[in-house]
């Protein structure tokens, strides 16, 4: 039985295991390509680079009106665009003629981050004509950190074109992949406050199964130190009564110094000056 339940487990498992594998291999051929052979690739973009997996999937896209011209950027996160053709990760389309301009492409990706922010460059996009020298293009997405959501709008932020070389295209992504860790220290005042709190939870239930089960006590009789707790109670709330309550209703009595004898009697007193002349 039991070994029979393990066999169909493994079953079970099996095909899920290749599918896994076999959705690995195809996808392995598009993803973002660092500069460099797999062994001489950065260390500090590799460990990038899978900071961003859980977006890996995302797609954003964002149009963008300049006088008579009207664009759409469709850009991805290490996986091709089908419009743009092989490699291409951020793509350019123009509203009129449909012409579609690759800006970055993904197989020369470059990564570099700070505290809360991950930049993104795609280089290797198509050649600029009359502009920047006929380089090749390049876009960079700034994504900055928003806890609250994986992925939000994609904007464009800058075209610029106008230099003669290293011109850029420049969008901006707000995504939870590039917080920071949350410092999970506790502090010393939590600590101290766990720590007294664990102690409480110690003093009432073992006291309560002493009380019940060594000297067999009953009903509220079973709190542990049940008559300590209770002239404690009493004498709080004494305190606080005193306290608190800091408008006597009759005010010159106050001033007669307390006595016993003398608070027994004041309810009569007091009610004196109400009685209708
Ligand atoms: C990236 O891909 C494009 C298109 O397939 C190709 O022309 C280019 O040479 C590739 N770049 C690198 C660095 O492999």
């Amino acid at each position: 039985m039991f070994l029979g339940g393990r066999m169909s487990l493994a079953h079970s498992c099996l095909p899920a295991v290749l599918l896994a594998l076999m959705t690995a291999a195809a996808t392995g051929a598009n993803e973002c390509d660092l500069l460099g052979d797999k062994e001489k690739e950065s260390k500090r973009e590799i460990a990038l680079l899978q900071r961003l997996e859980p977006i890996f999937n995302y797609s954003g896209k964002v149009t963008v009106q300049r006088n008579q011209e009207k664009y759409l950027y469709i850009f991805q996160v290490c996986r091709e665009i089908p419009e743009g053709g092989t490699n291409s990760g951020l793509v350019q389309i123009d509203g009129v003629t449909r012409k579609t301009t690759v800006v970055g492409r993904i197989n020369e990706t470059h990564i570099t981050s700070g505290t809360d922010w991950i930049m993104l460059t795609y280089k290797g996009g198509d050649n600029y004509g009359n502009h920047c020298g006929g380089e090749k293009r390049k876009s960079m997405v700034m994504i900055t950190c928003n806890r609250k959501i994986l992925t939000g709008e994609l904007t464009m932020l800058v075209e610029e074109r106008e230099k003669e070389e290293e011109c850029f295209y420049l969008f901006e992504l707000e995504s939870s992949v590039a917080c920071p860790p949350l410092d999970s220290h506790l502090s010393v005042g939590s600590i101290l406050l766990i720590t007294f709190a664990s102690l409480v939870a110690v003093y009432i239930i073992g006291g309560f199964l002493y009380q019940r089960l060594v000297v067999g006590a009953k009903g509220m009789e079973q709190f542990p130190h049940f008559a300590f707790w209770q002239d404690m109670g009493n004498l709080v709330a004494d305190g606080c009564d005193f306290v608190c309550r800091s408008k006597p209703r009759n005010v010159p009595t106050a001033y007669r110094g307390v006595g016993d004898d003398q608070l027994s009697e004041e309810p009569e007193e007091r009610d004196d000056h109400l009685l209708p002349m």
